[in-house]
């Protein structure tokens, strides 16, 4: 799967953002490197503290149908914004490596990693004894 490809497949993900609160509808495609693909939105919640994030969204579905390696993660907002801190942590839990592309709905993107995103990191290795 290309990048584009995910770019569109979180761009599909976005149309289904539950987000009556903030009105920002952000769409992830998180590809497994076994070929899979999970696709996650953001779901909003009355209870505004309870939002998910579409990147924490797609990452739990992924976890959930037993895959943790990723090959690529695809997010699309409407100004092609960067993944929130919270994202970044919980998505380098399984590996700093991953290719992340923030794209707009046009399907521009800019290509980066989380280790870019996360420098300095805390990770799974910190707890090596
Ligand atoms: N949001 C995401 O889904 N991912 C991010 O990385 C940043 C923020 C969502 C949460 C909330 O529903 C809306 O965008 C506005 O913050």
């Amino acid at each position: 799967m290309t990048p584009e490809e995910l770019v569109e497949a979180a761009g599909d993900a976005r149309t289904r953002a539950y987000c009556p609160y903030s009105n920002y509808a952000v769409g992830a495609a998180l590809l497994a490197a076994d070929g899979r693909l999970f696709l996650g939105c953001n779901v909003e919640n009355a209870s505004f503290g309870l939002t998910i994030c579409a990147e924490r969204s797609a990452a739990v579905a992924a976890v959930a149908a037993g895959a943790t390696e990723f090959v690529g993660l695809a997010v699309v907002t409407a100004d092609g914004a960067s993944m929130c801190g919270a994202c970044r942590q919980f998505l380098i839990e399984f590996g700093a490596k991953l290719p992340v592309y923030l794209a707009l709905e046009t399907g521009e993107y800019r290509t980066t990693t989380l280790a870019e995103l996360l420098p300095g990191s805390f990770g799974p290795d910190d707890l090596v004894q």
